[in-house]
């Protein structure tokens, strides 16, 4: 396995894939990554639509070196995947090495050219340096008949650490290029690029990703832009989220993405520090002070208050590129969850009590978002109406009364009432 230490960057700019600059390693021993460098093109800036890859990549023609606190730049970072690709990966480099295989320990700046180019998240893309081909090759495969079954055999194998050889293959390894911690696969559905959300033993008892198309279907009512997706249950197993992808066109273009964690150079995504607040400036500037985009965010934290979504860290929000510059991406990884007051979630302004955040909170926020009180009223009905429906949204979607009862904790009545004394004192 030949692993690199300069790449060509290359982005796809309104259909057209041009070349950015060059991005370099220091290594401090073996593939521990100390710091890198980045160098634009001299032509790139000269190309329409092009634009600043990163908020740590200013436009400038000498080199960029990343700070001391970070080894790669955060465009770079949101490419990387997270905990689940990287166990896939290093489970398929460990097995290879058990069969006598040398196969080299990698670091963060070998998962960019090992990741699959084909299912990478975004418009950027890897190169050798002077090379004609992308890093890496690996082909994302077509679904196959009873393809769920076999995928959701695998990720449930990998989860117990008995996958063998043939499930890590599977499972897209070396070159997933998955994000996120829940095992998941890229595949193409009638040629359409697709990710595929399987079930994971850490839901328990509990069938996750049909929780999930619930809220999609939910945000959707309340008119939230959302991922769009297909929950597909192979019989006596757990169901499938098999998504369309929101960084690809419908000519399978590929469209930028950053996440929220990078357009707010964050140290990590579940950095406590920052707010919705603190995001909706961001939103606010990145978006040149586009109203609905901020009318947008203040619907999907009323969503997230209410379905008590509570892993909302900072890769879970994110951006796409447009011709205008950036957008907020379709909102994506909301579920409800019945945990209460255990888990520490984004606050919505300093005042906030993370564990337990409240309407009332995103309320004496609404000037963050240039609400008036009447806007921040019917805003918020927009979101309550289908919310509380989610009972019959459920049922629609197979979940079983049994579960919906473990379930209702999420959907907390008193934050339902006390959304509905705000619209009243708002709309009044
Ligand atoms: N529909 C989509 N199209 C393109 N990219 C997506 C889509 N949905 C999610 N992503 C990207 O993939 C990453 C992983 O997806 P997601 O957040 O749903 O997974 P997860 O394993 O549930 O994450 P977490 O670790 O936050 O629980 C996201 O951070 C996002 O960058
Ligand atoms: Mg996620």
């Amino acid at each position: 396995m030949k692993l690199f230490d300069e790449l060509d960057v290359y982005v796809e700019v309104g259909g057209l894939t041009v070349r950015a600059g060059r991005l370099g390693a220091s290594f401090v021993g073996g593939r521990s990554l100390g710091g890198s460098w980045f160098t634009y093109d001299q032509d790139y800036f000269s190309v329409a639509g092009a634009y600043e890859l990163s908020p740590d990549l200013p436009r400038t023609h000498s080199r960029t070196y990343s700070g001391p606190d970070r080894a790669l730049f955060f465009a770079f970072q949101d490419l990387t995947p997270d905990d689940w690709g990287r166990m896939v990966m290093r489970a398929k480099l460990a097995s290879d090495r058990q069969v006598g295989l040398n196969t080299p320990v990698v670091g963060d700046f070998d998962y960019l050219a090992l990741a699959s180019d084909e299912s990478r998240l975004g418009a950027i893309r890897f190169a050798s340096v002077g090379g004609s081909t992308w890093l890496s090759e690996v082909t994302v495969p077509e679904l196959e008949v009873n393809g769920l079954a076999a995928f959701t055999g695998a990720a449930a194998r990998f989860e117990e650490h008995e996958a063998d050889e043939r499930d890590l293959m599977l499972l897209g390894a070396p070159g997933t290029s998955a994000g996120g911690a829940r095992p998941k696969v890229a595949a193409r559905v009638g040629g359409e690029l697709k990710m595929l959300k399987l079930p994971s033993s850490r839901d328990g008892g509990r069938d996750g990703e049909a929780w999930e198309f619930t809220a999609i279907q939910l945000a959707e009512q309340a008119g939230l832009e959302v991922q769009t997706g297909r929950l597909c249950r192979p019989a006596g197993m757990k169901s499938t989220l098999v998504l369309y992808r929101f960084d690809r066109t419908e000519s399978g273009n590929r469209i930028g993405f950053i996440s929220a964690r990078t357009a707010m150079e964050l140290p990590d995504h579940t950095f406590n520090t920052a707010t919705y607040e603190d995001f909706a400036d961001c939103v606010d500037m990145l978006t040149g002070g586009d109203r609905n985009q901020l009318r947008e965010l203040f619907k999907r934290i009323a969503f997230t208050v209410l379905i008590n979504n509570i892993d909302d860290h900072w890769k879970n929000h994110g951006f796409l590129r447009g011709e205008c510059g950036w957008r907020l991406s379709p909102a994506f990884d909301v579920n409800p969850s019945p945990s209460i007051g255990s888990v520490s979630s984004r606050q919505i302004n300093s005042k906030d009590d993370p564990r337990k955040r409240s309407i009332l909170s995103l309320v004496a926020s609404k000037d963050a978002f240039g609400l008036s009180k009447g806007d921040a009223g019917h805003a918020l009905a927009e979101v309550l109406a289908p919310v509380r429906t989610w009972e019959k949204v459920a049922a629609s979607v197979g979940i079983a009364e049994a579960e919906m009862k473990s379930m209702a904790p999420a959907f907390s009545t008193e934050q339902q009432q006390l959304a509905e004394r705000e619209i009243a004192r708002l709309i009044a």
